[in-house]
């Protein structure tokens, strides 16, 4: 059995709760395999030199854990720069909020060689290596030019942009071309294959060779869709442990003449909160009966707050949430409840398994675990019902949620309204299906699949 090799920036110890659902996945998956994870170790040296950093190494039960501590200024250009303030907001479709400043891509090529360069010493010559997220896209080009030979696969854990928008950045095709360095490129829905493809073929003047294979720039990989789950199994033992029944009964009694909606997000402009925010306004004002009646419950943790749309995305949310609370509040009756914190991950199911409806409506996302892990935590008997946006990758599987255009206010209040009043065999029926599903596509089948495509990959790429 090789082993596997797993690189991403954010590292995080597969035993202890993360935030995140690439560190909750790969966290689920490297515990059951094995193996070494390779990454940013969440240091940051004040006047360090760049494209250097002192190395970690540290056993986590099955797993060995190597993080690198990153300089300042590699950090703010490499992270805050390129990753977080080109990359997230261009392939999230929101060109509004890149800023391409040019001193960014020095540093994010800067970090991704010295990635390469702490990694290829530890390599052994049967390693399958497995590369995450758009931190790294170039870190397989830059490991092939100072020699390696090894398998590399490629995850993309949020969306890629279509051809039209990805070609605002300005290295589009650098970044473009380093994916060829890959075997195979994995992404989380047919969507953005298929952006992939016109990219390929318009862009890159590459061909389409069937069964998922593309050819461009002299070199073929292969790209397909692997829909990341959760770990179900877990998630459900998770459910009935202490920590989450006392969560839910706490919940139900607190609010046991109330209908709860809950949305669990990190606070993210991608995630349309202030949007879900205004559709519960909505309901409240069209749906009387909903007022006394209905709580929203949103809990936004904490994310990336040294970039600045992120303390924007804050202030409009807290200025909504008071204004609704101050328009439709009563003594005994808060209509929002916002929390700014992270909430442990043991009480979610709790919290999940009270609330009658789960909102999640981001404006775009990868994939969102969030959803999965709502269906899970639900009593089949007597099950709550999932309110999805159209955008989430999670909308191509879940496709017996209530699915919603979050840009629409209207629309997403209509659909709320619609699914608390859903009759019980409605929801029943539409749970059995949604978890029928998440079960059949759970992390284990995204691993075993992503790592057997990587596996059985033809050796003429990089
Ligand atoms: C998303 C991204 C991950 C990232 C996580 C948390 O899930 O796809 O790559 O790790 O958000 O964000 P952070 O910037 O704190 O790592």
């Amino acid at each position: 059995m090789p082993r596997l090799v797993v690189i991403s920036n954010r590292v995080a110890d597969p035993r202890k709760p993360a935030a995140g659902g690439l560190a909750v996945a790969v966290g689920e998956s490297l515990q059951q395999s094995g193996g070494l994870w390779f990454g940013w170790s969440g240091t940051i040296v004040e006047d360090g030199p760049t494209g250097e950093g002192e190395l970690h190494k540290h056993q986590a039960g099955k797993v060995m854990l190597a993080t690198l501590d990153l300089s300042r200024e590699d950090h703010d250009a490499y992270y805050l720069g390129y990753s977080n303030n080109v990359l997230w907001p261009v392939f999230h479709d929101r060109l509004d909020l890149a800023n391409f400043e040019a001193g960014y891509i020095g540093g994010y090529r800067r970090v991704n060689q010295l990635f390469a360069r702490k990694l290829l010493p530890l390599l052994r010559d049967d390693d399958i290596l497995w590369v995450h997220d758009y931190h790294l896209i170039p870190l397989a080009a830059e490991l092939r030019a100072m020699g390696c030979r090894q398998r590399i696969g490629f995850f993309l854990h949020i969306p890629l942009p279509p051809q039209i928008i990805m070609a605002a950045i300005p290295q589009h095709e650098w970044l473009m071309r380093s994916l060829f360095a890959y075997d195979v490129i994995g992404f989380q829905a047919n969507q953005d294959v298929q952006h992939f493809e016109r990219y390929v073929l318009n862009e890159a003047n590459g061909e389409s060779l069937g069964h998922d294979m593309f050819r461009a720039w002299g070199n073929t990989v292969r790209a397909s869709a692997f829909p990341i789950g959760i770990d179900v199994d877990e998630f459900e033992a998770l459910t009935q442990a202490k920590d989450a029944r006392d969560m839910y009964t706490t919940m139900k009694d607190e609010y046991s003449k109330r209908r709860l909606l809950l949305g669990i997000d990190r606070l993210d402009y991608s995630k349309g909160i202030p949007q879900r925010v205004r559709a519960f306004r909505e309901l409240l004002a069209h749906y009387p009966e909903n007022r006394r009646s209905a709580t929203l419950i949103q809990i936004a943790s904490p994310t990336r707050e040294d970039v600045n749309a992120y303390g924007d995305i804050r202030r409009e949310l807290e200025s909504l949430c008071g204004a609704i609370n101050g328009d439709y509040g009563e003594l005994d009756w808060m209509p929002v409840r916002y929390i700014h914190r992270m909430v442990a991950r043991k009480r979610v199911p709790g919290l999940c398994r009270a609330a009658a409806v789960g909102l999640v409506t981001p404006l775009r996302d990868g994939m969102n675990l969030v959803a999965k892990e709502y269906v899970v935590a639900q009593d089949p008997e007597d099950p709550g019902v999932l309110v999805l946006s159209r955008f989430a990758g999670a909308a191509e599987q879940l496709k017996e949620a209530l699915l919603v255009n979050p840009y629409d206010t209207h629309g997403t209040a209509e659909t709320v309204q619609q699914a608390l009043q859903m009759p019980l065999e409605e929801r029943r029926a539409r749970h059995k299906k949604l978890l029928q599903r998440i079960r059949e596509q759970d992390v284990h089948w995204w691993r075993k699949t992503f790592l057997q495509a990587l596996n059985d990959a033809p050796r003429d790429a990089g």
